[in-house]
């Protein structure tokens, strides 16, 4: 009888579910819905809306969490951490928006037992007590390619996969979801968002480590190493300040998802505890010689230019004091002369020579300038501001070969010469291709050099592909995620690179710059292509920047690179370039657009 009773308390005992079997090995628990009671924990953390539970019963299961978020307003008002309670509730998968992934929790929880208090509760410390977090790909479910399009053809919520925490981000953080942990030696890898959550990475191993300790993405390396920190638990503040690189103090905290990503909600406000030196990169190298043997070129995207904007004259000093007034700029975002006022305006010259004004005040070059105003409101970018790309050019050394300028809506074309029918002149306007984006601005250039015997001239084409606005989170249900606007690209580069393959097929020898914001990176396919199609070289392989330095923006966890310059095989030979890293590196106020520029130099001579 005894013995009898023994096995039935052991069976109902038996019964009662651990953290780690609610949680389960997938994404998603296998007792959603579903009312659970006698579940074992002791208390690791306390926020505002309930507090995480640690199991005290956990398996070796590395893909199985062993904690887990306990959802009540006013549950744990009389709970403190290292309290072992004993709770029931009902297993829930939350989700704020229907493209994140969903959390698991345990809601409307009862307190059945509080079992003892005091106990110790220690953090596990990331990649010691737990695995390394992989560092290279997402999920199973992107295929081996986290670009790779077409884009969300599975997700997670529905493929809901066994977790592979050793080799995937995605599935690393989702086995640690509820888990208090520590972050030792952490390393902002990025400026915080406006909330103050900041990605960082700790002393585990990571890959695509940057010069400045940030982490670059690659091909197939979108670094899912790196995490999220967000609002602490104690009612404290991140600072908005914290830099690329910053060295921070230990932080613990409860691993978590909410606003589409894995984060950990740190037990209070990190703290920077050191700054990368020299807080500012150098000037570039790449001086202009003042003749075709020494031609400089700079690219940058100046974040929507109007000749009001505060940034104009900082805009100004950073062309004149980093990028040493290079003789040709490709410039994007250039608003016209009333900015983001909706009307009619299109015009962008009070802009330009606004923006030459203060270059000149900055001691400057007195620059000349070429752009081709587009149709009201059909480019994108903020409403009413019209932005477009432009030319900045100093008319001493370099002047329009035959000028001859297009309308809006001219398609340029390539004539025998080479030279172009339109100069400068966009490319095939009316395309739907260029639907609510900028047209690029083609021209010919013409070193002034009175000795020459022959005119040297060069061809240019400024680019400001579709936004990737509408994509999904890296850490999203979309698998590969949504790479917004990744089809209007792959229609605009193979546009960019059929015009320019027609200028190489008359002359494979012709000398052509094709730069700017191309909103994608050169490993996914719309710049594969457009390199294909055009037969243009990327500068930064040709003149073998790393590829862990190459990199004019920071998203989310990753300095990448959006900004470009391709050129053709003559103008490879002795070229240089560099990124100019004055906007990644300085802290979130201090920076003046959102991309770094960048600055060449090229032997154009004939
Ligand atoms: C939960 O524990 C109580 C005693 O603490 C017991 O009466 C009950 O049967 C248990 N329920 C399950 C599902 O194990
Ligand atoms: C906390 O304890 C007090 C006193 O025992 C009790 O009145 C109250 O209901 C408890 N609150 C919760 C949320 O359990
Ligand atoms: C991904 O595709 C699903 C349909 O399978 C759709 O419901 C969802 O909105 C898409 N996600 C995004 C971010 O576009
Ligand atoms: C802008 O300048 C160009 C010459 O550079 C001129 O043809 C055009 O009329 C000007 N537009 C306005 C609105 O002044």
């Amino acid at each position: 009888m005894a013995s009898l009773l023994k096995l039935l308390s052991f069976a109902l005992t038996a019964s009662a579910l651990t953290i780690g079997e609610i949680n389960g090995n997938k994404f998603l628990s296998a007792y959603n819905g579903q009312t659970v009671s006698n579940v074992s924990g002791i208390v690791t953390a306390k926020g505002p809306d309930g507090l995480w539970l640690r199991s005290t019963a956990p398996d070796r299961d590395d893909k199985t969490s062993e904690s887990i978020y306990v959802f009540g307003r006013t549950f744990g008002a009389n709970l403190t951490v290292g309290d072992e309670i004993v709770v029931g509730g009902r297993v829930q998968e939350f989700r704020s928006n229907k493209d994140y992934l969903y959390l698991t929790e345990l809601s409307s929880p009862t307190l059945q037992e509080k079992v003892s208090t005091g106990n110790k509760v220690k953090p596990l410390v990331i990649g010691k007590d737990t695995l390394d977090p992989p560092t290279e790909q997402y999920s199973s479910l992107d295929g081996g390619d986290v670009f790779a399009v077409p884009n969300n053809v599975s997700l997670v919520s529905v493929a809901n996969p066994v977790l592979n925490p050793k080799k995937y981000g995605l599935d690393f953080w989702e086995s640690l979801t509820g888990e208090l942990v520590t972050v030792r030696k952490p390393t902002a890898v990025a400026k915080p968002n406006n909330f103050g959550d900041t990605w960082v990475i700790g002393d585990w191993k990571v890959t695509g480590k940057n010069g400045r300790g940030g982490l670059t993405m690659t091909d197939r390396d979108a670094n899912p190493e790196a995490i999220i920190i967000g609002t602490p638990l104690d009612g404290t503040a991140n600072p908005k300040n914290t830099k690329l690189g910053d060295s921070l103090e230990e932080i613990s905290g409860v691993v978590t998802y909410a606003f589409g990503f894995y984060r950990i909600l740190p037990s209070t406000a990190i703290k920077v505890v050191k700054s990368r030196t020299p807080a500012l990169p150098d000037a570039t190298k790449f001086v202009s010689a003042g003749k075709c043997d020494g031609v400089t070129m700079g690219a940058y995207n100046v974040e929507n230019l109007a000749p009001a904007s505060a940034h104009l004259p900082k805009i100004a000093e950073h062309i004149v004091t980093y990028l040493k007034s290079p003789d040709l700029l490709f410039l994007q975002e250039i608003q016209d002369d009333n900015g983001p006022t909706n009307d009619a305006v299109v015009s962008a010259n009070l802009t330009l020579t606004t923006l030459i004004s203060a270059i000149a005040s900055a001691g400057g070059p007195a620059y000349a300038y070429a752009d081709i105003d587009p149709v009201d409101d059909q480019d994108g970018g903020q409403p009413g501001g019209n932005i477009r790309v432009a030319y900045l050019y100093k008319p001493s050394l370099l002047r329009l070969y035959k000028p001859n300028a297009g309308g809006s809506l001219d398609a340029n074309e390539v004539l025998p010469g080479p030279t172009l029918k339109f100069n400068p002149g966009r490319i095939d306007p009316s395309n739907a291709a260029w639907t609510a984006s900028r047209k690029p601005l083609v021209a010919q250039w013409e070193v002034i050099d009175a000795k020459a015997k022959k005119a040297a001239t060069f061809f240019t084409v400024n680019v400001h592909f579709g936004s990737k606005g509408g994509s999904s989170s890296l850490h999203g249900d979309a698998r590969p995620p949504v790479n917004g606007g990744v089809d209007d690209r792959l229609a605009q580069a193979q546009l960019t690179g059929s015009f320019i393959a027609s200028i190489l097929a008359q002359d494979k020898k012709a000398k052509i710059a094709s730069a700017g914001d191309y909103n994608e990176f050169t490993f996914v396919e719309p710049l594969e292509q457009f390199v294909k199609i055009s037969g243009l070289k990327d500068l930064d392989k040709e003149v073998g920047i790393k590829d862990v330095e190459r990199y004019t923006y920071l998203f989310d966890m990753n300095a990448q690179q959006l900004d470009h310059l391709f050129v053709s095989k003559e103008m490879a030979k002795k070229a240089k370039y560099e990124h100019i890293h004055i906007n990644t590196w300085v802290d979130a106020a201090t920076m003046i657009s959102d991309h770094d520029p960048s600055v060449a130099r090229f032997d154009v001579c004939a």
